[in-house]
């Protein structure tokens, strides 16, 4: 009977420091389940004594009562504990603030082409469009490049047949443009071109833009006022354009054409005066007609404008990247 008692008072001391519904079931289980510590004691009832087992059996069902009575107590306390946490937990706090979206911005290639369309646009250029698949005629022939020119070479380019290539250029556009208008017109055509190449200062697709400006008397003079112009408007008031010779096919005489960063000489695209041969291929009479063109690298001009050292990172995809631009 001491025995009791002591299950009892152990019982009542665990149900009461017992911290959720979960403990509590389990401390019902061992005491008062079916093989629990409690219900057990009914089965010592047959080794008493006849006279003892009446008072025994009735302490057992008291001691079951008390344990049950005090499970329930219990229960009821914590259950509405637990609801209300769970309520606080669901509860919408509307003074934190929202998740916030991350909407990204435009790649910077992007931004330094719209930049310069801009630049052109208020010129009075309009922007064309040209395909990235192009024929040996408009990417070389048409632009007074001979078969024997190593430009030509397969090693350079990618090829699809002899006579099919990714445009290693935009001057393809040129022709294309001159074939479908008449002058005087003043065009500029961004776009990927693609050559075989790769590191750090070259990559197999780059972008460029084109600029053509073809009417009556166009000399040196307007293409170097256009340059300057748009040096200063990309780079800032003080910038400085330098005109070095050089050779392309299709514009004589040519020119490299450098801005000054800090200071050092940076090259950033080829120029010159459109050659007679290239309007004779197109039907424009050179006696009547003249112009300048140039192609630029649109990498070449972010790396300068910003510093970039690597032409790679245009394309790594790289956020902390891209997110400083
Ligand atoms: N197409 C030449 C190049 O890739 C650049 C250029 C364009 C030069 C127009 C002169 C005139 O590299």
């Amino acid at each position: 009977m001491n025995e009791i008692q002591i299950l009892v008072d152990e019982a009542l001391k665990e149900i009461d420091s017992a911290k959720d519904s979960n403990t509590l079931n389990n401390i019902r289980v061992k005491y008062l389940g079916k093989k629990g510590l409690i219900t057990s004691l009914m089965k010592k009832l047959k080794d008493l004594p006849q006279e003892e087992r009446p008072k025994f059996g009735a302490m057992v069902n008291e001691a079951k009562d008390t344990v049950t009575q005090k499970i329930n107590e219990k229960l009821k306390e914590l259950s509405e504990k637990e609801k209300k946490q769970k309520y606080e937990k669901l509860a919408v706090d509307i003074s934190l603030p929202g998740a916030r979206r991350d909407i990204g911005h435009l790649h910077i290639l992007t931004q330094i082409q719209r930049e310069l369309e801009d630049i052109f646009i208020s010129m009075g250029f309009e922007v064309v469009e040209g395909p990235e698949v192009e024929d040996t005629w408009h990417n070389f022939d048409a632009l007074n490049t001979p078969d024997w020119h190593p430009a030509r070479d397969v090693q350079d380019s990618f090829y699809f047949t002899d006579k099919i290539l990714l445009r290693t250029h935009t001057s393809p556009v040129q022709i294309r443009t001159m074939l479908q208008r008449k002058p005087p017109l003043a065009i500029i055509s961004p776009g990927r071109v693609f050559r075989r190449d790769y590191d750090s200062t070259h990559l197999p697709m780059f972008t460029q833009m084109e600029v053509l400006f073809v009417d009556k008397n166009v000399t040196i003079k307007h293409l170097k006022y256009t340059l300057e112009e748009m040096a200063k408007r990309i780079f800032g008031e003080g910038s400085k354009v330098r005109l070095r010779p050089s050779f392309f096919p299709f514009t004589e005489p040519s020119y490299e054409v450098d801005v000054l960063f800090g200071d050092t000489w940076l090259e950033i695209l080829g120029a010159g005066m459109v050659d007679p041969n290239v309007f004779k291929n197109v039907g424009y009479d050179p006696n009547e007609w003249s112009g300048f063109a140039f192609g630029l690298g649109l990498e070449r001009i972010a790396m300068v404008k910003f510093g970039i050292k690597d032409i790679r990172d245009f394309i790594r995809n790289d956020i902390k990247f891209l997110e400083n631009y």
